[in-house]
């Protein structure tokens, strides 16, 4: 593939390749000196046409420590603001020779659009309701992490039973999750208020429950998602109150579970809502930040893999 625009164009093979290429990052990252030259003299540029602080901050750090030239561009201080199309944009973008971009838009579908307008590899940073892939590979990445520290062999993920809870409708984060778990041999039960699961998504092959504590027996992994009310249009949903009541992980709830089921949020997590604090700042249980730290491992691999073809370097074409 020239771009990574879902998981779901991703064979199991691809996904584990790019997992192992992050391994070098982490390790790398982990240094005092964290830099590499691989994609030096290479121009990056993060479109973002929605808000962002962990995929816009680590695409840039994973941009730098590769030794790319990196460049910004936010909607809202663009010409997108003057009325400029999506179109128009990409054209704009391609033109500046950039190796590669990465895009996050509202609507799902906006960066195939723009893959098919440039030249150079695009990556999915979240659109619309579709798909955010690298957050489904950072995630897979911070859980193999936490299994490998558990003594737990975890090269994949057979076995695991993992819960997402929240607003399934309108997450893609839920969506490309589902992909990357169930490709990686895990079973996904999908937890949420009937109004916030979408219709037929049992096709897909995940458990669907509508009550959490049901949902959490015997779980190895509770995945919390916010309430994304800026997607909402008029789905009844409870109060943040009621919310709490019904889906928010708390500690009683999360004693129910399992002795050792671990806690994951991709944030921005709403603290007393679907979370409770004492959850997700528990050292033992929660990797919250650690899958911030696998985040920009995963783009640098992501960043490096998908340039090789441009940059004569084996790799990505061989398992793709
Ligand atoms: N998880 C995630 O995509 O966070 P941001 O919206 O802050 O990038």
């Amino acid at each position: 593939h020239r771009d990574l625009l879902g998981i779901g164009q991703l064979e199991r093979h691809e996904i584990l390749f790019l997992l192992d290429e992050a391994e070098q990052w982490v390790a790398l990252n982990r240094q005092r000196t964290k830099h590499s030259d691989a994609l030096a003299g290479l121009t990056i540029i993060n479109a973002f046409f929605e808000n962002s602080t962990r995929t816009l901050l680590s695409f840039e750090i994973a941009g730098k420590r590769l030794g790319a030239d990196v460049v910004n561009m936010h909607a809202a201080q663009s010409s997108v603001k003057k009325g400029e199309t999506l179109i128009d944009t990409a054209i704009t973008l391609n033109a500046m020779r950039a190796d590669a971009i990465v895009i996050r838009h509202g609507s799902s579908g906006a960066t195939g659009l723009i893959a098919d307008k440039v030249d150079c590899p695009v990556l999915n940073a979240g659109d619309g309701q579709h798909e955010h892939p690298t957050q489904a590979l950072l995630d897979a990445l911070a859980l193999r992490h936490a299994l490998r520290d558990r003594g737990e062999t975890a090269d994949d993920f057979t076995g695991l039973v993992i819960v997402i809870c929240g607003d399934i409708l309108h997450s893609r984060v839920a969506r490309s999750n589902l992909l990357c778990l169930q490709a990686l041999g895990a079973t996904v039960r999908l937890c949420a208020p009937p109004a916030l699961m979408p219709s037929g998504i049992e096709g897909m092959g995940a458990e669907v429950f509508h009550d959490f504590d049901a949902a959490l027996h015997g779980a190895d992994v509770a995945m919390m998602l916010r309430l994304q009310t800026e997607r909402m249009s008029g789905q009844f949903i409870p109060s943040a109150r009621e919310y709490h009541h019904l889906y928010g992980l708390t500690k009683a709830r999360l004693e129910k579970a399992k002795s050792d089921t671990l806690v994951m949020h991709p944030g921005p997590m709403n603290r007393g809502v679907e979370i409770d604090s004492e959850v997700a700042d528990m050292i033992d249980r929660s990797i919250i930040t650690r899958q911030v730290e696998m985040g920009v491992a995963i783009r640098m691999a992501c960043l490096d893999v998908l340039t090789r073809r441009a940059r004569g370097v084996e790799g990505w074409g061989d398992v793709a």
